[in-house]
């Protein structure tokens, strides 16, 4: 009797020694303690034996089961260290390796710009208004007081999706939206920035998509000397302190008077350069004070209201500021372009 128990924990032992992962410890603990396993059947041996050989019997089984325990407790620890330590070995990084370098986008150029308006107007109180690129006819033309047959059509040449629906020209379409919306509520003070769709054929100053950022006031007794006094403070604020700004006639349907407007040049100071083919001034931006039409239309007294408005480029801005001679390249999406303008992110 004595050499079965022997046997079987010599087999235990072994068992448990040889058995190299958790699940095979598992089946050797479920072989020799389960239920229906060796050691159990050893206790089923008691019941022929003398009675007063039972308990000396009883309390060696119960000795052998506990070593048997023990034993695969310490092999379940053992084999669970083992696992970790090759987890470890497998996810050891070496940090002497070079790393990949991570790329980092840059804000675009026009976006910049577009950012620094925004930062410049919103200080002074504007809104910024957002509005359709797909536009109706209706904003982009009727509105701004270019009818049907308008000899005005033709400055803007337009991307046509149905003889209703087009590819806004200009920003001021949205001006036209935002004009709509107030119903006669004063004051309005906004700007709307975004892209602008014309048929061009594309060349370094040209673009058949470029972008635009309008203002609008109105409001009671604004005047074109409000106009120019913002301009003025636009145009500083741009392309640095001691800018002056000049108003020269033009046309435009939507505003009376209308004008076009130049900065001194930043390059020379006024004195004349390449840039400013020696005139001093570079023409930046189109404006004027909204047209009374445009006001009636819109539902506002032209008798006790008066606006102003303006379309700038964003792509001359930056072509300016950063010294840009093609405008394709804003468009390109060439990254030696792109990332020189890390350094003013
Ligand atoms: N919409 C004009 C353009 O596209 C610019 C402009 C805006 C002029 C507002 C006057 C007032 O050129």
């Amino acid at each position: 009797m004595s050499d079965q128990m022997e046997q079987v924990l010599s087999e235990a032992l072994e068992a448990i020694r040889s058995a190299e992962t958790p699940d095979a410890l598992n089946e050797v603990r479920i072989h020799f303690l389960g239920k229906k396993g060796s050691i159990q059947a050893l206790m089923s041996l008691m019941k022929d034996l003398p009675k007063e050989e039972k308990p000396a019997f009883g309390q060696r089984v119960n000795t052998l089961k506990a070593e048997v325990s023990e034993k695969l407790e310490a092999r379940r620890e053992e084999l669970s260290a083992l696992a970790q330590t090759a987890k470890m070995a497998n996810e050891k990084i070496d940090i002497t390796l070079a790393g990949t370098k991570l790329e980092i986008g840059t804000t675009h150029p026009l976006i910049m710009i577009q950012n620094e308006l925004e930062e410049l107007f919103v200080g002074m109180g504007y809104k910024i208004a957002e509005g359709p690129e797909v536009e109706a006819d209706y904003y982009n033309f009727e509105l701004a007081n270019i009818p049907q047959d308008h000899p005005a059509r033709d400055m803007q040449d337009t991307f046509y999706i149905d003889p209703n629906t087009l590819l806004r020209t200009h920003t001021t379409a949205m001006q036209m939206r935002e004009l709509e919306k107030a119903k006669g509520q004063l004051p309005i003070k906004l700007i709307c920035p975004g892209k602008v769709y014309r048929r061009d054929d594309d060349d370094a100053t040209h673009s058949h998509q470029f972008m635009q950022c309008e203002g609008l006031v109105v409001g009671e007794h604004i005047t074109l000397a409000d106009l120019k006094g913002t301009l003025e403070y636009m145009a500083n604020a741009m392309f640095g302190e001691g800018r002056k700004v000049r108003f020269r006639p033009s046309y435009f349907p939507f505003t009376e008077p209308s004008v076009e407007v130049d900065v001194s040049c930043p390059f020379c100071n006024g004195k004349g350069c390449s840039v400013c083919k020696g005139s001093g001034w570079i023409e930046i931006l189109g404006a004027g004070m909204v047209h009374p039409h445009v006001l009636e239309m819109n539902g506002f007294d032209s008798e006790k209201c008066s606006g102003f408005a303006f379309g700038v480029g964003l792509e001359r801005v930056a072509m300016l500021k950063y010294g840009i001679d093609d405008i394709r390249n804003f468009y390109l999406n060439d990254l030696r372009f792109l990332k020189m303008f890390d350094r003013f992110d």
